[in-house]
């Protein structure tokens, strides 16, 4: 069997058929030149509000509180942040505004530390200052419009490559979210939808809630609203229900790091997602630009799970909804293990069945 389909490094090459605008309206990071211009994730859907962020340590709070989220997106608000940060610094070339740019550089990396994205982005910035010479605030600048850029042509050609394995009128569950807002736009898992919704592969879109930080009632369902793609709510816990009714055929999620084994660490809930999907033979689909590729760490279990607070389990919208003296754990992302899935949909093509040799076919020659 093959199991590895359409890997390539060349360049991507749009979707002719897709109206991109049409399915893809919401942005939630953006650079306005000036500052870091973010939609607050916290509060929508009810409100539209945005967090205009001047300097680095505005942009490293920002991450951790969620007002920007999203393995991709995070990454990208980073590689923003340290452009604020150069503006506060002195230096002469890139090898100085290197050293300068030091404690902005890990500041930023430590404000959330399951997504490799974010890592990965602070060291493509801080790797084109080697060279610089006094023109290294504009070529920091470049670099982070670049990053932004190729994000969002990686997702829509992945979701061209996802679509492709799903068949005409199928039904699809997604966790979390994983579209425009969380990336530069188009999304990952959600990308795929949008790109299966338009070729009439996907027929009905289930989200999960995703408790506790309901990324799916607030903020998933909301933006394929605004691209008119119906999709119907469930709550985490219908999920094997909905699966043993035949309604969906694909589960398909995003990544905040895929291993050197294909283990995958993704928003809590996925892993048990995985193994209801294999119970009742429905596919499983993990969507993730080449930057979510962590050939550095073995396997999911190197990787360090995220906790917060308990007070996101304890309560609702600053109300207290659990019994005073109760404690919660609140681990926010889980590990699903290679064997579990199906297709690692990357923009360099598809790991059918992943494995450590399948990835390490696929990513041969490559330090990503
Ligand atoms: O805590 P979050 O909302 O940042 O978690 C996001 C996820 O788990 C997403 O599935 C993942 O980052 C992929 S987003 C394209």
């Amino acid at each position: 069997m093959e199991c590895t389909v359409g890997l390539s490094s060349a360049p991507f090459s749009p979707v002719a058929s897709m109206d991109y605008e049409r399915y893809d309206r919401v942005r939630a990071v953006t650079w306005n030149g000036e500052a870091l211009d973010l939609l607050d994730q916290r509060v929508l859907p009810m409100q539209q509000a945005r967090m205009i962020c001047h300097d680095v340590g505005q942009v490293a709070q920002a991450i951790f509180d969620l007002v920007v989220r999203g393995a991709p997106a995070i990454g990208i608000a980073a590689a923003w942040g340290l452009v604020l940060a150069s503006r506060q610094i002195q230096a002469k070339n890139g090898p100085e505004a290197r050293v300068a740019l030091a404690d902005a550089t890990q500041t930023l990396n430590a404000a959330r530390p399951t997504a490799v994205n974010l890592a990965w982005a602070l060291r493509r910035m801080n790797a084109v200052l080697a060279n610089a010479g006094d023109d290294w605030r504009a070529i920091l600048a470049n670099e982070a419009a670049a990053i932004e850029r190729e994000d969002l042509a990686a997702n829509r050609h992945m979701g061209r490559l996802g679509a492709a394995l799903i068949e005409p009128g199928s039904g699809v569950l997604t966790h979390c979210n994983t579209g425009s807002l969380a990336t530069s736009g188009f999304g990952t898992a959600l990308g795929v939808i949008r790109a299966g919704v338009a070729e009439g592969r996907v027929a009905r879109v289930f989200a999960g809630e995703t408790r506790p930080w309901l990324q799916g009632a607030r903020l998933t369902v909301w933006e394929l609203l605004q691209d008119g793609i119906p999709a119907t709510l469930i709550a985490d816990s219908a999920a094997a229900h909905l699966m043993s009714t035949g309604q969906v055929q694909w589960v398909i999620v995003g990544a905040d790091r895929i291993t050197a084994n294909g283990d995958v660490a993704n928003k809590i809930g996925t892993y048990a997602l995985a193994i209801a999907a294999r119970y009742h033979g429905v596919k499983f689909m993990v969507v993730a630009p080449s930057s979510t590729v962590d050939m550095h760490t073995a396997t999911g279990a190197e990787i360090e799970i995220e906790q917060r607070s308990e007070t996101e389990l304890l309560g609702y919208g600053g109300q207290r909804t659990v019994a005073e003296g109760v404690r919660a754990w609140n681990p926010v992302f889980d590990v699903t293990p290679a064997a579990l899935i199906d297709a690692i949909v990357t923009e360099r093509g598809v790991v059918l069945q992943p494995n450590a040799q399948r990835m390490a076919d696929a990513w041969s020659g490559d330090d990503a």
